[in-house]
């Protein structure tokens, strides 16, 4: 008869080691794939959010290019429907060589031009030697942008018997929009003109890029012929009483 292992005290304590290592190991385990699975799962969650986002902002870029798109095309049409005149103008300026019968008094005429395009037009008409009125006051500015209506009523109450806004061509404003801009102000220049009792006539936006001499020079002509047949401005009659 074989005699049973005697159980010793350090026996004892190695198998309750051993059961402790065992439940830790476990318990790390435990904790791993518990860790795992959160992250996984916010991941999931982040990615959910970046999606979100992105097909947000891609809504809201396709929204904002729709509305250009249609500010364009209104921009386009109401350019076309005042430039097809000119255009048949501007054909006829070379024409031009002595200025209409004299009716014994000449417009005051302030033209604002934008210094990258009208100004430059100007300047080539005068280079090229093309004929036109010459009752205006030129004021140059960096943009058309720049002009805001009170530029218009300053000039009609310091004596001006009309008024003409010129800058570069839709699309072509070295400042990306401010011509874009000047549509908008102009319609409330407009506006105020009306309101002050002066004939629409004696205010005009026109575009003019630097390599249209002529079509400057046409302009020029026409609209001084325009605001001679209106005659004085009302303003300065106003100016005198008051
Ligand atoms: S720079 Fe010419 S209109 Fe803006």
């Amino acid at each position: 008869m074989t005699a049973a292992p005697r159980k010793t005290s350090t026996g004892k304590t190695a198998a309750k080691k051993k059961t402790a290592g065992k439940a830790s190991a476990k318990k790390t385990t435990v904790k791993k794939t518990t860790a795992r699975k959160v992250t996984a799962k916010q991941a999931a969650v982040k990615k959910a959010v970046t999606k979100k986002a992105a097909s947000r902002k891609a809504a809201t870029r396709k929204t904002a290019a729709k509305k250009a798109a249609a500010k364009k095309a209104r921009v386009k049409k109401t350019v076309a429907k005042k430039v097809v005149p000119v255009k048949a103008a501007a054909e006829k300026a070379p024409a031009r060589k002595a200025p209409p019968a004299k009716t014994g008094w000449n417009p005051n005429i302030v033209v604002f031009a934008c210094n990258w395009c009208s100004y430059a037009g100007a300047d080539t008409a005068g280079v090229s030697r093309i004929q036109h009125e010459p009752h205006f006051r030129t004021i140059r500015v960096m943009c058309s942008g720049r002009i805001h209506p009170g530029f218009v009523l300053r000039s009609f109450e310091k004596g001006a018997d009309g008024v003409m806004v010129s800058g570069c061509h839709i699309g072509d404003c070295h400042y990306v929009s401010g011509n874009e801009r000047q549509l908008e102000l102009f319609e409330i220049t407009k506006k105020l003109i009306h309101l002050l009792g002066l004939e629409p006539e004696r205010v005009r936006l026109e575009w003019i890029s630097a390599a249209e001499g002529p079509r400057w020079a046409a302009i020029i002509n026409e609209f001084t012929d325009q605001v001679r047949r209106l005659g004085p401005s009302p303003l300065k009659g106003e100016r005198k009483a008051g």
